[in-house]
């Protein structure tokens, strides 16, 4: 992951009008763009973006993913679309199919996710499910950064010629929720029935929200309307006619007294429809349509209400008339019960925990995102008047406003991972960003780690200089590698550990000294890995007792006894050495020594009586001390000691 801004920038500025590729006039083009580095999973992917299946999440998203690409260099995706800001949650929590309804695909909790952002998530009318996936998945639960720079409100509308049409013939305001009591008004006459809207144009009931046994049960308890629902097995879903609708109890004996509410998404919020049309006593019948596209186009082609919010450009042809219902019961609203007046609310962004790690920068563009509700919606009308793709319209966007979005832009002192902080003038790498003159960020040198660090800006990195007891031989490294067993390192900013010399050994990983061996022992060579390398130097034996070590002496080299690196009383008397044969103490040839004592050693007369080797061994046949036929050759000549 490269990432050297001023260079970056310059080498696009210069290739800009050859290429002509990007949006912005210094956007860095697309070959100059990188993926995100996950160097836990050693594997490198783009940065994916979630989007929301509604106009503004559109434009929103658009204006992200320029800005992402040409501003910040990333590579970016679009992933799967999702009609409901739940769907947003799962997507950002990693799960493999968060839009479905029922199984989101989350596993046992994911283990990554390659979904990192999405734009326009009106988070307060979840907040139930953001509780759960925050429980469920702790490890990858997605992070609300904050609004987007303005409040969005959902409502359920009506067209100005349905309000108008009742207005003059009875003086019926159906703009308020009382007009719909079935008691005193047939409101329905104003509206199409369901039976003239095209079946085939609406989303299956065990596809939506009326699916949902929670919810549902929540709805039956609520209003008491047991009939509305079908239990089976403790599982609670809505009654459905038609396979399309649910009717309101002032209208479910005869729906052709129903009028038609309309829905869009997975039905967003139809527990809310229900729970005012039952409390309320309207004639209401709840629907979901099939996609986006006859979401937009039903309400214009037939009288209903129909559920739309702010920013939203989609019914402005109507004028619609937003449906006013008792104030909005906050509390209320939290524990589930909708009956009343829907609030504004937070329009957030959420972002993948991992986003912080993966891409800081990127993290901190949503954090300062700011953008306005007039600034959306003109974006909006700008797109339906033209009918541009939301790419073209949010790059004319950014092109005429670059004084809001440059605001967003992280500085050049946000260091990822890998990187740290750099003084281009006295050519150092520093400690801090108190002072922020002449600082970029520079992949970390060998001998040295990136370190996070959090100041009142946020998060950056440094390069720090790998501790005693580690080394690292790699630039743009996380982390200092310990030295391993048999190795030290006792400086500070190394780019290898030392091995232990003769000698010595280390049998603890990360140290910043090598152990010695005890006295008159050593090791056979370097990188002594446990107390076991070493052994009694060559030429000395050692005859310690349980455990503690003591060498003395073999006599000069070619005398009495063969004393290897490591010689114990044991290998002499075993003829076996841990090391092999190789460093097995032995007697020298013409001389003679017990098993019994096996350090007095006697001379003999000639090799053939004595051909040394192992204690007690005497060449043919002989026996005694020393091989008993031996004349002459009786003189102990010696022991080690
Ligand atoms: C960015 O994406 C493009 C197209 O998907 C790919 O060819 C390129 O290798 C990616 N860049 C990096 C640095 O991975
Ligand atoms: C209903 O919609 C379907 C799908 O668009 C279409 O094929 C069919 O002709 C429509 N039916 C009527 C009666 O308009
Ligand atoms: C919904 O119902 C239809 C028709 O009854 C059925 O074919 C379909 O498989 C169901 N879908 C789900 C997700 O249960
Ligand atoms: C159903 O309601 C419609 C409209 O309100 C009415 O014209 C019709 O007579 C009713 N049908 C029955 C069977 O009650
Ligand atoms: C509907 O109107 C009737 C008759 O006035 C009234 O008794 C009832 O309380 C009203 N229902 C609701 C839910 O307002």
């Amino acid at each position: 992951m490269m990432r050297q801004w001023p260079i970056v920038l310059l080498i696009s500025a210069a290739f800009r009008v050859a290429v002509g590729s990007t949006c912005l006039a210094d956007g860095i083009p697309p070959e100059r763009r990188k993926n995100l580095v996950n160097v836990k999973l050693g594997e490198t992917y783009p940065l994916g973006m979630h989007l929301n299946d509604w106009a503004a999440s559109y434009a929103s998203s658009a204006v992200a993913k320029i800005l992402l690409e040409e501003k910040l260099g990333y590579n970016v995706t679009e992933r799967l679309t999702g009609a409901a800001t739940v769907d947003a949650y799962f997507a950002v929590a990693g799960c493999l199919t968060p839009t479905i309804i029922g199984n989101r695909g989350c596993g046992d909790g994911p283990a990554v996710t390659y979904s990192h952002v999405s734009l326009e998530a009106w988070t307060e009318g979840y907040a139930a499910t953001w509780e759960q996936i925050q429980t469920d998945y702790p490890a990858t639960a997605p992070v609300n950064v904050g609004n987007m720079g303005y409040d969005g409100k959902v409502s359920f509308y009506i067209g100005r010629g349905v309000k108008e049409a009742a207005w003059e013939s009875e003086g019926l305001n159906l703009d308020f929720f009382r007009g719909y009591n079935i008691s005193w008004h047939l409101a329905a006459k104003y509206f199409d029935p369901p039976s003239v809207v095209n079946n085939s144009l609406l989303l299956p009931c065990n596809v939506t929200r009326l699916w949902i046994s929670r919810v549902m049960q929540f709805y039956a308890e609520l209003t008491g309307d047991w009939d509305g629902v079908d239990v089976n097995d403790g599982v609670v879903t809505a009654k459905c006619w038609e396979g399309k609708f649910w009717y309101a109890p002032s209208c479910r004996g005869n729906s052709s007294g129903c009028f038609v509410f309309l829905t869009g998404g997975n039905g967003w919020d139809l527990e809310n429809s229900m729970q005012k049309a039952t409390a309320w006593n309207m004639p209401m019948a709840c629907a979901t349509a099939l996609n986006w596209k006859w979401f937009t186009n039903l309400p214009l082609q037939h009288d209903m209400m129909f559920y739309w919010w702010v920013p939203d450009p989609t019914f402005l042809s109507l004028s619609p008339l937003e449906v006013a219902f008792p104030p909005h019961d906050r509390q209320a609203h939290l524990r589930g019960d909708k009956r009343t007046s829907m609030s504004t609310t937070s329009v957030d962004i959420c972002v993948s925990k991992d986003l912080r790690v993966l891409a800081p920068d990127a993290q901190n563009l949503f954090e300062n995102w700011d953008i306005s509700l007039k600034q959306v919606d003109h974006m909006l009308l700008d797109q339906m008047n033209t009918g541009d793709g939301w790419d073209v319209t949010a790059c004319r966007w950014l092109q005429n406003n670059e004084e809001t979005w440059s605001k967003w832009l992280p500085d050049s002192t946000t260091c990822f991972a890998q990187f740290g902080l750099y003084n281009s003038v006295t050519k150092m790498f520093v400690e801090n960003r108190d002072d922020p003159t002449n600082l970029e960020c520079l992949a970390c040198p060998s001998g040295s780690f990136s370190r996070e660090l959090v100041d009142s800006t946020g998060l950056t990195h440094t390069c720090a200089l790998c501790p005693v007891g580690t080394a690292q031989p790699l630039g743009a490294a996380v982390q200092c590698d310990q030295c391993d067993y048999g190795t030290y390192q006792d400086e500070v900013g190394q780019t290898a550990c030392k091995p232990c010399k003769i000698g010595a050994y280390q049998d603890e990983k990360g140290q910043g000294v090598c152990k010695v061996c005890p006295t008159g022992m050593t090791t056979l060579g370097l990188r002594g890995r446990s107390p076991l390398d070493c052994g009694c130097a060559v030429q000395s034996i050692d005859i310690g007792q349980a455990g503690e070590p003591n060498c003395v002496s073999c006599g000069p080299a070619g005398e009495y006894l063969k004393c290897p690196f490591g010689s114990t009383i044991q290998a002499l008397q075993s003829g076996q050495a841990e090391l092999g044969e190789a460093f097995v103490p032995e007697i020298e040839a013409g001389y003679y020594s017990t098993d019994a004592a096996p350090l007095e050693v006697y001379m003999c007369a000639n090799t053939i009586q004595c051909p040394g080797g192992e204690p007690g061994t005497c060449g043919g046949g002989l026996e005694g001390i020393p091989c008993a036929e031996c004349p002459g050759g009786r003189d102990l000549v010696g022991h080690g000691v």
